[in-house]
């Protein structure tokens, strides 16, 4: 029988990282223990905090052997806020560690090819926008696991420049606020998570990534013959515009549920493009383009992927190729999965570092008509 209780000191061999998180994984007589800040084969001591049916969670209270792979974390703040879980791991491990996992999400699918990740060029400071919470003249980040604020000076991952602005917000009233770059005018401005339609306001947060995406996106969609490409979750364009630069023969309509995204998008549109506002949760896809034909169906959902609703919509148009870009490997999964069932199967992918120092993986796969 398991004999494991909270408070419980145990001494752990740390077996691989886990997703959602990026903790350890190790086991006691079998029993799954996730551990923060650790790295595989690491030795270490660990006080159990919450015991759950099939797995526990325990902090880390000492390294006994620590593994080669680890480095000092610069930033001041690390474990205590909640946003990095991975800066004491070298930058390339963390590579290998993402390309494991991802490896190991689409592991149903041994057809399809895994490229290998592409790195970012700057593992610290890459981050265009961060959420902040003022609180009487102090400026912060909430602490991981609580909803206490962690006052700071600085983010490691946040540019230069944003970290130039927080002093600003100090005069603000208390509350959330965005500190963004416009990608406009690249000026630094904020502004109050209050308003849910400016909350609305979806960007990427890493240009140099988001650029390898686009190129990636333009290189991968060339080898594909299609004339009109239908995009959901288009947001401003963001991926549009580029594909329509450089594939002139091509007409795209593009959706997004932000009126003021697709208000963005608009503004830009010209005779080869379309945009529509519209909720892609509400068959609006198969009531408006039933009848069209699309050869490439782009899809860039949020985190919670795409409901089984609009892949089905997506399959009934029976386009020949589906890129599907994805934040979230165990949603992307799941909907490979339902494609899978209608026909389609995942042909070539690849995951991205958008996010360095944390364990989120974002990716591009094509998808093609078996
Ligand atoms: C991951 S973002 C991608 C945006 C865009 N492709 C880009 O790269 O900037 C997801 C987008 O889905 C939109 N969205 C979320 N839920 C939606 C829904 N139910 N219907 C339509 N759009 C939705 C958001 O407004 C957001 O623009």
């Amino acid at each position: 029988m398991l004999s494991l209780s909270v408070g419980q000191l145990l001494t752990l061999k740390v077996e691989n990282l886990s997703f959602g998180g990026g903790r350890g994984v190790a086991r006691h007589q079998g029993f799954v223990i996730f551990i923060p800040y650790v790295l595989p084969d690491e030795v270490v001591q660990v006080k159990v905090q919450k015991i759950k049916k099939t797995f526990a969670e325990a902090e880390l209270i000492k390294i006994i052997e620590a593994s080669s792979e680890r480095v000092k974390p610069p930033c001041k703040y690390f474990e205590i806020c909640g946003g990095c879980v991975w800066q004491h791991i070298k930058y390339e491990k963390q590579l290998e560690y993402k390309q494991q996992l991802y490896i190991h999400f689409l592991k149903d699918f041994p057809e399809v090819k895994i490229l290998d990740i592409q790195g970012s060029d700057f593992e610290y400071h890459y981050r265009n926008r961060i959420q902040v919470q003022v609180l009487e003249g102090k400026v912060g980040f909430h602490q991981r696991k609580s909803h206490d604020m962690i006052e700071v000076d600085t983010c490691l991952i946040a540019e230069n420049e944003i970290n130039n602005h927080l002093d600003r917000l100090k005069s603000m009233k208390s509350g959330r606020y965005e500190i963004y770059r416009d990608p406009e005018n690249y000026n630094i401005l904020h502004r109050s998570q209050k308003n849910k339609s400016e909350a609305l306001t979806f960007s990427q947060v890493n240009e140099r990534q988001n650029k390898k995406i686009c190129n990636e996106l333009i290189a991968w969609s060339s080898q594909i013959k299609s004339q009109k490409i239908l995009e959901l979750f288009c947001g401003a364009g963001n991926f549009s515009f580029p594909l329509l630069k450089a594939q002139p023969h091509r007409q795209l309509v593009g959706v997004d549920g932000s009126s003021f995204l697709i208000n963005k998008a608009k503004s830009y549109s010209n005779e080869r493009s379309k945009f529509l506002k519209a909720d892609l949760n509400s068959h609006f896809v198969s009531k408006n383009f039933s009848h069209e034909h699309f050869d490439l169906v782009l899809v860039d959902p949020p985190r919670v992927g795409c409901t089984k609703d609009l892949l089905t919509d997506i399959c009934k148009l029976q386009p020949d190729n589906i890129i599907y870009i994805s934040c979230n490997p165990s949603t992307l999964a799941r909907d490979l999965h339902l494609l899978s069932q209608h026909n389609y199967k995942p042909i070539k992918s690849q995951a991205f570092d958008m996010f360095p120092q944390t364990d989120h993986i974002e990716s591009m796969t094509l998808v093609s008509k078996k």
